[in-house]
């Protein structure tokens, strides 16, 4: 029925795109929930529908009971089932197809060819395109299983690139159809929640409600405390949790002595949260005297906002919780988001919490990407300001200055990020760029001013744009005529106003690099 709420459940073996899927579901306005490989059928039995993600591991070496339950359901039921990646392979695998490891490996982009018709691809695809896909894979698929047709092959090395049992209602793709660079894969998910008969009539306000319904269900009469930066999550996070159980939310904002100037200035604009300034940044800076390792700068960043936060809690009395303004890609880079992933950066908020922990933690966007952040901000009812700045990391300013922390590198970065940010502003350039800061490197180099031989710091200038942080390209010099001249003459003036202003740096550097292989921040 139109009106009921259709509903995906997406099957994680582990693969670092597993909530990209979720997202990409929700973005299309369908229901959807993540669910572990351990998970019991009869949680999942009344969904409309499957995904199988994608995961480091080899079929070869894993079982997946819940898989073979699902595959069961669907020869009852019709239930649609799409594999992806690894999901691909165990379902080639449950219908006896061999899978070969360390075979016709492939990671990143590559091309494959569309050979036949099929709903998944109807109207997505034509007969005879040749796509462009985002692969990662080490296993492949040596035969096709009975009963399944091949639609797609990879144009280099013939990969089963899609293959499809219609009347079983299965789809495989060996590539994502879920990251961005493979080049309109929504459609094939949207054909997908077609073929499974979803309605299409969830919204950002349903997820709000149900935040609500959670937060107040957990929090009772408790207090909550929550740490305020001024930066868009953590802000976004304190007004849904405010709507949902009002002044029993305390919020805190610690001035850690590593934040830029604009962030300080957003907390002015947060008034109506009942906001409590502490400063405490002679003591974060003392614990970073010495420190140049960038997992060290974290550890210490987020266990020092944690214990000021256990001992505001004492003074408030009362308090049984936590809130945060996690997202999910802080989660996936920490490693936290399932076993199997790797740990690529210890968010502050995530992997820094101490085991000992006396709070328990409320976090209301831990599923959620920063675009997907933005438009709750915007339906909770925060200012344009609050909602489009760009990110900034919990460890702040300490992460941007390479090797070791002290007042005088702050004081310079702090000067730095704030031209680079108002340059942005006055060029129109700030609302077309994800994300840009800079980084003060610990390396001098010589520079020439009023005839005077220099020697001072090097710092680099990063703007990217990206939908989810997940990967980003720099930010183009050239992206058909809309940016070039503007960007490059922006670029030379950015740097003459910081060489002039700012004492300490006497060159400026602009960074080219995507992610991967890069991250974003340089620590
Ligand atoms: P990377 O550098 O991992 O960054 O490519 C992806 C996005 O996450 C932000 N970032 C952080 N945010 N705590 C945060 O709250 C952190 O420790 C942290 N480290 C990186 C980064 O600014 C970018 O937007």
């Amino acid at each position: 029925m139109e009106h009921e709420l259709s509903k995906i459940a997406i099957i994680d073996f582990g693969s670092q795109f597993t909530q990209l899927i979720a997202k990409r579901i929700r973005v299309m306005n369908v229901y959807c929930e993540i669910f572990p490989q351990n998970t019991d059928f009869k949680t999942v039995k009344e969904f409309n529908g499957f995904v199988f993600s994608g995961g480091p591991e080899s079929v070869n070496n894993s079982e997946s009971e819940l898989a073979a339950e699902i595959i069961k359901l669907n020869e009852t039921m019709s239930v649609p089932i799409l594999g992806i990646c690894y999901g691909k392979q165990l379902i080639c695998h449950y219908f006896g197809a061999q899978i070969k490891t360390n075979f016709n490996r492939e990671f990143g982009k590559t091309k494959i060819k569309i050979l036949k018709e099929s709903p998944i691809v109807n109207g997505v695809w034509d007969i005879g395109a040749e796509v462009d896909v985002m692969m990662s894979h080490s296993d492949s698929v040596n035969t096709i299983p009975e009963g399944f047709t091949l639609i797609a092959s990879g144009v280099i090395n013939q990969t089963v690139a899609i293959i499809v049992n219609e009347s079983r209602k299965i789809y495989c793709t060996q590539f994502h159809p879920e990251v961005k660079h493979t080049e309109n894969g929504i459609g094939l998910l949207s054909n997908f929640l077609d073929i499974a008969h979803c309605s299409r009539n969830w919204t950002m306000q349903s997820f709000i409600d149900e935040q609500k319904q959670k937060i107040q269900n957990m929090v009772g009469n408790q207090k909550v405390i929550a740490a305020v930066s001024g930066g868009i999550d953590s802000s976004v996070a304190t007004a849904l949790t405010y709507q949902a159980i009002g002044p029993q939310l305390n919020c805190l904002f610690i001035d850690t002595g590593l934040l830029s100037n604009s962030q300080k200035q957003n907390i002015n604009m947060l008034q109506e949260f009942p906001i409590c300034y502490i400063d405490r940044s002679n003591l974060f800076l003392s614990r970073l005297n010495g420190i140049t390792s960038p997992e060290q700068k974290r550890k210490i960043i987020g266990n020092t906002f944690i214990e000021i936060f256990e001992e505001e809690a004492k003074k408030l009395g009362n308090i049984g919780f936590l809130m945060q303004g996690t997202i999910y890609s802080d989660v996936i880079e920490s490693g936290h988001a399932s076993n199997n992933a790797s740990t690529v950066k210890s968010h502050h908020n995530v992997g820094g919490l101490p085991e000992k922990m006396q709070l328990k933690l409320i976090e209301p966007l831990y599923y959620l990407f920063k675009d997907e952040v933005r438009i709750l901000g915007k339906e909770v009812g925060l200012v344009h300001e609050i909602i489009s700045q760009h990110p900034f990391p919990g460890p702040g300013l300490a992460i941007r200055i390479i090797g070791e922390v002290t007042e005088e590198k702050v004081h310079i970065l702090q000067e730095v990020e704030e031209i680079y940010s108002n340059t942005m502003k006055n060029y129109n350039l700030y609302d077309e760029i994800w994300q840009a800061f800079a980084v003060l490197l610990p390396i001098k180099t010589v520079g020439i001013m009023g005839d005077k031989r220099t020697y001072k710091y090097v710092c680099a200038l990063r703007a990217v744009t990206s939908s989810d942080g997940m990967t980003a390209d720099a930010f183009p010099f050239e992206d058909k005529n809309k940016y070039s001249l503007v960007f490059w003459d922006f670029l030379q003036n950015v740097s003459n106003i910081i060489i002039n202003k700012v004492t300490g740096v006497s060159r400026v550097v602009y960074d080219i690099t995507s992610k991967p292989p890069a991250t974003i921040e340089w620590e």
